[in-house]
């Protein structure tokens, strides 16, 4: 039997510690009552949230429908040859808990992904990456609930369309497919590292002290850096990067190179990833508030919540950014967090 829970807060499952209401709200842990739920919500036509970490997430103050917190749980290895092996993950465990099990267990590939706030069911659907990693390079397949045909499937990552902080959940088709696992292509080999971003090789080179950098150093470096320049959703209310970071072409970014010499890009197959943050901070924005709430002092491209700050705040403190941030440089920035409902 499903039993809902009416007029349920959800203040404390979404990351920005926005005031919300669900109309209802259930916790769903297993694959027959997720099955059981879709069913129900499409006989009475109500609209579905499948809510992970609330990580990604911009609630308005009433939550229409259902609300249904994903708490499947369950990690195994299925499959294991020489020195990889696959790990499948269900929807409902905390992502920074597995990258500490797959650590724990010798099992390496995530450990550039550490801290990132949610849920790994929440983690394909805008591809979540940090540190030269993404999440699509060590995705195998992601299991799935199709809402449409009631059918358990299985997506490739080539199925998946993963693309920078994007995905066939996210934009193709959004709500179509309910995540139920994830499975990973892991390695016992501790020698397969990813430095290339710059700040991570340094840090990882000082803790090493001279000696070979493993991936325990990487975890070690990531969430150091991390803690360095993201604020802890546990303290202030945020969703971690706001904004995309913008793709233009080599003639734009080279427009723009010689009229402010010290933008931040990076080159990205045949155009160029600007710094938003950099975009960002140039135009005056670090460190402001705006009623309740504001722009991370230590890094632009973050927004946060210090109070009582809801939907209305953020998209009008969102809007200012992107009007300054095309005013100054003619660079359009798009919204990273979804918008529900
Ligand atoms: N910068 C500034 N001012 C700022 C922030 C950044 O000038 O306030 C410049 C700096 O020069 C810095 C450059 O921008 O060198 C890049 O900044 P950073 O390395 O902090 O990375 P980012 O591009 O701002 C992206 C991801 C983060 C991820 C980091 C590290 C996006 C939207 N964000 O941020 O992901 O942790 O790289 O890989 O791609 C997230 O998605 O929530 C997230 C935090």
């Amino acid at each position: 039997m499903l039993t809902l829970q009416k007029d349920y807060p959800l203040k404390s499952l979404n990351t920005f510690g926005f005031d919300t209401v669900a109309e209802n709200f259930i916790e769903i842990e297993s694959r027959d009552r997720l099955v059981a739920l879709v069913n129900y919500c499409q006989s009475n036509h109500f609209p579905l949230l499948v809510l992970g970490g609330g990580s990604n997430l911009i609630l308005s103050d009433q939550i229409p429908g259902v609300v249904a917190r994903m708490q499947i749980k369950g990690v195994e290895v299925i499959s294991e040859q020489g020195d990889q092996l696959q790990l499948k993950v269900a929807a409902g465990e905390n992502w920074h808990d597995i990258v500490v099990y797959a650590m724990s267990q010798g099992f390496f590939g995530l450990e550039n992904l550490a801290l990132i706030p949610g849920t790994v069911g929440a983690a394909p659907m805008q591809n979540i990456g940090a540190y030269g990693v993404e999440l699509k390079d060590r995705v195998a397949w992601v299991d799935v609930l199709d809402t449409q045909t009631h059918q358990l499937l299985s997506l490739s990552s080539f199925d998946c369309q993963f693309s920078y902080r994007d995905s066939v959940f996210k934009s193709v088709e959004p709500g179509r497919y309910i995540i139920t696992d994830v499975v990973f292509n892991l390695t016992r080999d501790a020698t397969q590292l990813n430095l290339e971003y710059l700040a991570l090789k340094d840090t990882c080179e000082s803790l090493a002290k001279g000696l070979s950098i493993t991936p325990y150093h990487v975890f070690d470096a990531v969430c150091q850096l991390r803690r360095q320049k993201l604020p802890d959703p546990a303290v202030i209310g945020n969703v971690g990067s706001f904004f995309k970071n913008p793709r233009v072409c080599v003639a734009e970014y080279e427009r723009l190179k010689a009229e402010f010499p010290a933008l931040v890009g990076f080159a990205d197959g045949d155009g160029y990833k600007l710094a938003a943050g950099w975009l960002i901070e140039a135009c005056g924005w670090k460190g402001k508030q705006l009623n309740a709430v504001g722009v991370y002092e230590k890094q632009a491209l973050v927004l946060v919540n210090r109070g009582k700050g809801d939907r209305q705040q953020i998209e009008t403190l969102a809007e200012q950014i992107r009007e300054s941030v095309q005013q100054r440089f003619g660079v359009l920035l798009e919204v990273e967090p979804r918008f529900y409902p």
